[in-house]
């Protein structure tokens, strides 16, 4: 089977076309022909070691694991003797979490993993693609306990988490403030949101413009300045904080008694199976930028490493 392989960390050249057996399921396992993947914001870090805390958790001098790539969906071709709830045939969308390895033709994952059936409203391309961000915000929106009316501002509202959380925060009743690029603000308005503000107005508002809760999606903003737009009381989201915000976040969340919320998230099968219904509901769609072939995954890493893509980017690993 042709998967990518990431045998060193460094720029999106590092990763490489190879060709490997096919794994066999063991007893409790799936295989799972993949039709598509993704390409996520965490799959560059982890590729490059960006923040070089990486390097502690998946390997020192290079990654233990070979094959990146978390989110799937595809076709389950081949079943454990012991599983139950998947049969030849079905088709499924699910991530693998750290355990990684989606960036394949094949992947075997335990059935009781995060994996469930692809409902028939969506393509292959939309089930690899809404475990990342979908799951990121879904975990932070709920930390929120959205009230009917609340205020919600989502910064940096156009990628994976942002375009999630805007849909989210909407179901949930809030009124949804995107901040992002000019050129982004019909695809946030589609996707709900009441208004859209572009970086720089936002920001120089921060005196005036107060929110029940703070969504930072993508690590620009000092955390002083996004408490100046929180009302009292509010929450403050940290999607993309780093290590050294975590820390900070955990001072101020003791000293000064603000609700401060940063990851990591916890990915589950409720959660996942919460979208999936929105979706079926007609409430919740995954905008998709790009589409790569599996072979162009250096250029789908570019693309997603240059931090301006609108929502997500599908790897067509096969066509069915
Ligand atoms: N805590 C967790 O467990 C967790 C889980 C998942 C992700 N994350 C982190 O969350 C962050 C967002 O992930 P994502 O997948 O949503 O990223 P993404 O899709 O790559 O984000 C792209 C968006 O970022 C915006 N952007 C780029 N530069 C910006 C800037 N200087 N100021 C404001 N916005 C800017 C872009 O908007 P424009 O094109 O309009 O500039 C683009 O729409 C990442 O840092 C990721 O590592 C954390």
């Amino acid at each position: 089977m042709k998967v990518i392989t990431c045998r060193k960390y460094g720029p999106p050249e590092v990763l490489k076309l190879e060709n490997w057996d096919i794994p066999n399921p063991k007893d409790n396992q799936i295989r799972v022909k993949i039709i598509n993947t993704s390409v996520n914001s965490g799959d560059w870090r982890l590729r490059k070691a960006d923040p070089k805390l990486v390097r502690l958790i998946f390997g020192f001098f290079k990654p233990r694991t070979v094959i990146l790539g978390i989110s799937y969906a595809g076709v389950v071709d081949s079943i454990g003797k012991n599983v139950t709830q998947f049969q030849v045939g079905d088709k499924v969308l699910g991530s693998t979490g750290m355990n990684m390895g989606a960036y394949a033709e094949y992947v075997c994952v335990s059935e009781t993993s995060l994996v469930t059936k692809l409902p028939n409203t969506m393509s292959f391309a939309e089930g690899a693609t809404i475990s990342f961000g979908g799951l990121t915000a879904i975990d932070f929106i709920e930390k929120c306990k959205i009230q009917n009316n609340q205020t919600i501002v989502i910064y940096g509202a156009s990628g994976s988490v942002g375009s999630a959380a805007i849909q989210l925060a909407k179901h949930f009743g809030a009124k949804v403030t995107a901040v992002c690029s000019q050129g982004n603000f019909e695809l946030v308005k589609s996707l709900g949101a009441d208004e859209a503000i572009n970086y720089e107005t936002f920001l120089s508002q921060k005196n005036t413009l107060k929110y029940d809760i703070v969504f930072e999606c993508v690590g620009k903003t000092e955390i002083n300045t996004d408490l100046l737009f929180l009302k009292k009381g509010g929450n403050l989201v940290l999607v993309g904080a780093s290590f050294a915000q975590m820390w900070e976040s955990i001072w101020i969340s003791l000293f000064k008694r603000i609700k401060i919320h940063i990851g990591p998230i916890k990915e589950t099968l409720d959660n996942l199976n919460f979208l999936l219904t929105l979706v079926n509901l007609g409430k919740y769609k995954v905008n998709i930028d790009r589409t790569y072939p599996l072979e162009e995954m250096v250029e789908a890493h570019r693309y997603v490493e240059a931090g301006h893509k609108k929502g997500n980017v599908a790897i067509e690993v096969a066509k069915l």
